[in-house]
């Protein structure tokens, strides 16, 4: 297999071409993929290399954070960037269509007028610092950045409260509507763990009690004990030894209550050296060795959204979807992956760029 320049071959395996050698620390657009673009449009076309599965019928929506500052003040935290959204609309006859708009928070309205990251509450410092009138205001409006994923709730939904501090409960919602939510059951448990999501079966709502509890005064007074902990891993596959190591997972939906065998999900850092290698991953949980990835140096995807081809009932039949931004030319594209072979099908180059987002998912037309 001859493999062309680095910066245009679409990498399908770490092995497959092995002399497309990295230059050493050379992390082109790494820090690019998390700057801000205030760039706000509605409803732009976006053209395609190749004709789009008009079975793709709906929008894509992806959530994260792209703005870093206000007039002289900072963020420190990635976390802390205003929210912003970016839709995809497929409209089934080939043509995409593509908006980008800041989430319209008071926060955010707040800040915009007042030209400063109005008073809040964030993960990190701000640079400069609230005054003391500013973090008096910011304890009464807490926290209003909702940067981290987007639902539609048309049907019944559940979600989870968990009240920490001085008593910890768990508290099990059935959400019926954006305002209306019914509480099925909350529990005492001994302590607060990290949780960061649950999952569910036809008649179960699983919660993960990680065996690692936080307690909240020592973290404040930064006096962190470990303990030892033990892990375990599946097998690693010899051409894909990195898959392991996914983050943001994704499954084929159609399998959320039965049990599947492959979830896609990203690894940065492959090589376990340099922040220009990140991997789109296929990890087979059933077989070791059924692994695949999808890489290019340089390019920066985010999380995927796996979208399964109309009745077909194979797991891995369908289009993985994400966006990637290209370090070297400095700009973003929405790639369509098979997610059967991890190959690209189609890509088409974005209007703007687009940050690094957390999660998102595809709404289907119906
Ligand atoms: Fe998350």
């Amino acid at each position: 297999m001859k493999c062309p320049s680095r910066l245009i071959v679409f990498i399908l395996s770490l092995s497959f071409c092995a002399e497309a050698k990295l230059v050493e620390d050379d992390s082109s657009g790494f820090a690019d993929f998390s700057r801000t673009n205030v760039n706000e449009f509605n409803n732009k076309p976006i053209t395609f290399s190749y004709p789009v599965p008009r079975w793709l019928k709906g929008t894509l929506i992806r959530n994260g954070r792209a703005r870093y500052e206000m007039g002289q003040r900072s963020f420190t935290n990635a976390f802390d960037g205003f929210g912003k959204l970016h839709s995809f609309t497929f409209y089934s006859n080939g043509t995409v269509s593509m908006s980008a708009r800041f989430l319209q928070t008071e926060y955010y309205k707040q800040s915009l007028a007042t030209n400063t990251i109005a008073p809040y509450f964030q993960f990190g410092k701000l640079v400069p610092p609230y005054n003391e009138m500013e973090k008096i205001e910011s304890l009464k409006n807490q926290m209003e950045n909702l940067n981290v994923n987007v639902y539609r709730i048309r049907d019944s939904k559940t979600g989870v409260s968990i009240v920490p501090y001085i008593k910890s409960i768990i508290t099990l919602y059935r959400m019926t509507s954006v305002g209306d939510r019914e509480e099925i059951v909350p529990w005492d448990i001994e302590a607060q763990t990290y949780m960061h999501s649950f999952s569910v079966t036809k008649n179960y709502v699983i919660f993960i009690g990680q065996p690692v509890s936080i307690d909240i005064m020592k973290v404040a007074e930064y006096d962190l004990i470990t303990t030892s902990v033990s892990a375990e891993s599946f097998k690693p596959s010899k051409n894909n030894s990195f898959a392991n190591n996914l983050d943001m997972p994704t499954i084929n939906e159609n399998f959320r209550h039965v049990k599947y065998c492959y979830a896609y999900g990203l690894v940065l850092k492959a090589d376990n050296k340099n922040f220009n290698k990140w991997a789109l991953v296929k990890k087979d949980v059933c077989r070791v060795d059924g692994d695949l990835s999808w890489v290019i140096d340089n390019h920066y995807p985010s999380e995927a959204w796996f979208e399964p081809t109309p009745n077909s009932s194979r797991e891995d039949d369908g289009v993985l979807m994400t966006h990637v931004f290209d370090g070297i030319k400095k700009e973003s594209y929405l790639v369509l992956i098979n997610a059967t072979t991890m190959e690209t099908m189609n890509k088409a180059i974005l209007p703007t760029t687009m940050p690094f987002s957390f999660h998102g998912r595809f709404f289907q037309d119906n």
